[in-house]
């Protein structure tokens, strides 16, 4: 058991058009679930949904449980208190601030979730740290998104949800921060992450959810995805991941 969250029969709507359509999912304990999909297949809208981020007043029901909680009418302030942090796509720490000032101006908002310190974010991204004065404003792709996932570290989260935290990186890149990602489920950290690149996360993911039209239409282990013929051809181009 020990799930850390389960998101069950959630259902989001923007207007008339169904964006989520009855998905269901968990992640226990120190577990990584991807989930990919192509471009509006409701990939976001299900992660803000779990979070509690709704946008443009979409209208959500299901039930998110998190650590045994039944949040599913709270804020998304509140669940975050609790210790679910979600880095959006558009990633957001504060441009005008250097590095250090961003980092400094989150502090842990539960007791549950381990603590980092920023020097503790600094051994996870020594990038950052050699940057620590400069402005989140000009820093690279890369490592404005090393310093949003350092951002939500701070807040000692039980739950880390990433959207698309490889757009826009280098090849090189992309393994390098999902690499360190991998590394905090160590520590029991569950980790959603939303990923395109299928190839990348099942190098790093447990089990892969796709999303096609708001549907999850296939779901296993990263071994299985990687032999199931619907991933090798939607997104690995029909070549066997090595
Ligand atoms: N605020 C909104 N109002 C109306 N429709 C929306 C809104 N946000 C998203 N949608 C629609 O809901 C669907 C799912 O969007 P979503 O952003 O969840 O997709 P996604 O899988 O995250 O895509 P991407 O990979 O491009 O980020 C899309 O058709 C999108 O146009
Ligand atoms: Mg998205």
């Amino acid at each position: 058991m020990n799930y850390v969250v389960q998101a069950e029969h959630m259902h989001v709507r923007y207007g008339h058009s169904v964006a989520v359509k009855d998905i269901s999912i968990s992640v226990k304990e120190g577990e990584l679930l991807a989930i990919a999909g192509a471009n509006g297949a409701g990939k976001s809208t299900l992660v803000n949904a779990i979070a509690g981020w709704s946008r443009a007043t979409p209208r959500v029901s299901g039930t998110v449980t998190f650590k045994g909680d039944d949040v599913s009418k709270l804020r998304a302030e509140m669940r975050a208190r609790r210790g679910i942090a979600l880095v959006p796509e558009s990633r957001g720490a504060f441009a005008e601030m250097t590095v250090h000032e961003n980092l400094s101006m989150v502090d842990a908002k539960n007791d549950e979730g381990k603590n980092f310190e920023i020097e503790d974010i600094f051994g996870l991204f020594p990038r950052l740290k050699e940057r620590r004065s400069q402005q989140a404003g000009t820093l690279s792709g890369g490592e404005r998104q090393m310093l949003a996932i350092g951002r939500a570290l701070r807040a000692a989260p039980s739950l880390l949800i990433l959207d698309e935290p490889s757009v826009g990186l280098a090849p090189r890149l992309v393994v390098e921060v999902l690499q360190h990602v991998k590394e905090l489920t160590q520590d029991g950290l569950a980790v959603l992450l939303v990923e395109q690149n299928v190839r990348a996360a099942l190098e790093v993911a447990d089990r892969l959810s796709l999303i096609e039209q708001g549907e999850i239409t296939a779901t296993g282990t990263a071994d299985e995805m990687r032999e199931d013929d619907r991933t090798i051809s939607a997104y690995l181009g029909g070549l066997r991941a090595p």
